[in-house]
C-alpha cells in the first residue's frame, strides 16, 4: 500500500496545519462553561442550516454532501467495521455494555464545544477559519469527536465511546481529506479506585489507559511492537501518543492522556480522574485493509464496497485485504501564480476540491522562488487527476483546469504566470 506518512506530532492529528506549533502557543487554560447538550442524535443536517450568508460561513457545497453519509453507522463499510470491532473489544475487556456508545452526535456544534470546553488556547491555529469550517462565528463543523467530551461527562456518563465524522480545511494527498472519521474514548475514576489499588490518581488513570489502549492495539494488530511516545494536547496532561511498529515504520495511532481537571470537574464533579483517547479512523483501516487511498471511503463503487462485509475483519488484523482494481493513468497540470497576501494553501485545495471533486488525487507545491529584485514570491502547484472509477479524457481535465484557473484570477485575485 501507499506508505501512512506520520501523523502531525502535536494536536491536531491527522492534519498537516500545524506550522503554528501548539507546543509554543502553551496553555492558556481558559474556564470551561456549562456544557450545552451534546447528545441529541444526528438526524438530518440540512443545507439551510450550514450554508448561510453569514460573513464568517465557509462550508462549501463539496463539504455539505459528506455531511449525511455517516458512513461509520453502516456495518458493511470498513469504518463501519473498525467502529465495531473496537467496540467489541470494550466489550469483551471490560463488562458487556459497560461503555457507554455514541455514533450519531450532531457535528454541527458550538465554538464552545468544539474549543473553549477542551481548552484549546483562543490563539490556536485550528481556530482560524483557514482550518476549520464555520458556519458562523460560533458554530463550526466539528473538527474532532472531543468537542463532545464535556457535554457528555456533564450528562452523567463516565464510560463512553463516541465516533463520528470531522471536518478540517488542510491539503490534498492520498491520506488527508477534509472529511474523515475519529472515535473518543473516555473514562472516570473514583477516588476509591485509585485507594483500593493503592497509588496516586494520576498514576491509575496512566496505568489503566495504558493497558487499556495497548489491548486495542493488540486486538487490532495481533502481537506487534508498540511505544508510548510523550506528547502535547490542550485536554490532558500528562498526554501521549501510541505508535506501532508496522511494516518498517513507527506510525502513530492514537494521541490521549489523563484529562485536564478543570475539563473533568466542569464536567463530572470534583474529587475524580479520567483518562481519554482519540483516534482516526480512516488511518486505522487504511493501514488494518490495505487502501491506498482516503478518497476510496467516500465512493459509491461497487467494486470498492463489495470487497466489504460486517465480520470480515478478525482481530489480530486477520481478514480481508483490499484488492485494488486497475489504476487509471494521472493526468498532471502545473499552474503557476504569484502569492498575494491572502493565499493560503488551504484555500486553494478547498477552491480545488470545489471545482474538481474527488477527480484530484493530489494537490503539491512543485516550486517556490522569491525574485530578489522584486521581492515577489511565486509558486507552482502541481495538481494530479485520477479517477479510481473511469479513464479521464483530456477534454474534461482542460475543461476543470481552465476552471481552476479562472477561479484562481477570479475569487483568490492571484497573478498566474
Ligand atoms: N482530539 C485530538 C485530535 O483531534 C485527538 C485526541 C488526543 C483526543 C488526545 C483525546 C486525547 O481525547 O486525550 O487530534
Amino acid at each position: 500500500m501507499a506508505s501512512v506518512p506520520a501523523l502531525a506530532r502535536n494536536w491536531p492529528l491527522q492534519s498537516r496545519n500545524d506550522r503554528v506549533s501548539i507546543r509554543r502557543a502553551g496553555t492558556s487554560r481558559l474556564s470551561v462553561a456549562a456544557a450545552v447538550s451534546t447528545s441529541a442524535p444526528t438526524g438530518v443536517v440540512t443545507r439551510e442550516e450550514v450554508i448561510t450568508s453569514d460573513p464568517f460561513n465557509n462550508v462549501s457545497e463539496n463539504i455539505f454532501e459528506k455531511l449525511n453519509k455517516n458512513h461509520h453507522q453502516n456495518p458493511d463499510h470498513p469504518l463501519g467495521i473498525i467502529k465495531q470491532v473496537i467496540f467489541d473489544y470494550f466489550d469483551e475487556q471490560f463488562n458487556d455494555g459497560e461503555y457507554t456508545k455514541f455514533d450519531n452526535l450532531k457535528p454541527v456544534v458550538s465554538t464552545e464545544m468544539n474549543f473553549d470546553q477542551v481548552l484549546v488556547p483562543k490563539d490556536h491555529v485550528s481556530r482560524s477559519p483557514n482550518d476549520t469550517y464555520y458556519v458562523d462565528e460560533n458554530t463550526v463543523l466539528r473538527c474532532h469527536t472531543s468537542a463532545h467530551q464535556a457535554g457528555l461527562l456533564k450528562e452523567g456518563h463516565t464510560k463512553f465511546l463516541c465516533i463520528g465524522d470531522v471536518y478540517r480545511r488542510d491539503t490534498i494527498d492520498a491520506t488527508h481529506y477534509p472529511a474523515f472519521h475519529q472515535m473518543e474514548g473516555v473514562r472516570v475514576f473514583e477516588k476509591a479506585e485509585w485507594e483500593a489499588a493503592g497509588c496516586t490518581d494520576v498514576e491509575l488513570a496512566e496505568k489503566e489507559l495504558k493497558r487499556a489502549l495497548e489491548g486495542m492495539v493488540t486486538h487490532l494488530f495481533g502481537e506487534v511492537e508498540m511505544r508510548w511516545v510523550d506528547a502535547y494536547f490542550p485536554f490532558t496532561d500528562p498526554s501521549f501518543e501510541l505508535e506501532i511498529f508496522f511494516q518498517g515504520e513507527w506510525l502513530e495511532v492514537l494521541g490521549c492522556g489523563v484529562m485536564q481537571q478543570v475539563i473533568l470537574d466542569a464536567g463530572a464533579g470534583e474529587g475524580k480522574k479520567a483518562w481519554a483517547f482519540g483516534l482516526g479512523l480512516e488511518r486505522l483501516a487504511m493501514i488494518l485493509f490495505d487502501i491506498p487511498d482516503i478518497r476510496l471511503f467516500w465512493t459509491d463503487d461497487k467494486r470498492f464496497l463489495s470487497q466489504f462485509q460486517a465480520g470480515c475483519f478478525k482481530p489480530g488484523g486477520v481478514g480481508t485485504k483490499f484488492q485494488s482494481f486497475s489504476k487509471f493513468p494521472p493526468c498532471l497540470k502545473d499552474v503557476s501564480f504569484w502569492v498575494n497576501e491572502q493565499f493560503t494553501e488551504n484555500n486553494l485545495c478547498e477552491m480545488v476540491r470545489g471545482v474538481g471533486g474527488d477527480l484530484v488525487e493530489s494537490v503539491a507545491l512543485i516550486d517556490d522562488f522569491t525574485n530578489k529584485k522584486t521581492g515577489k514570491q511565486s509558486n507552482c502547484f502541481r495538481i494530479t487527476y485520477r479517477s479510481m472509477e473511469r479513464s479521464l479524457t483530456n477534454e474534461e481535465i482542460d475543461d476543470l483546469q481552465m476552471k481552476i484557473r479562472a477561479a484562481m484570477e477570479g475569487e483568490m485575485a492571484l497573478e498566474l504566470r
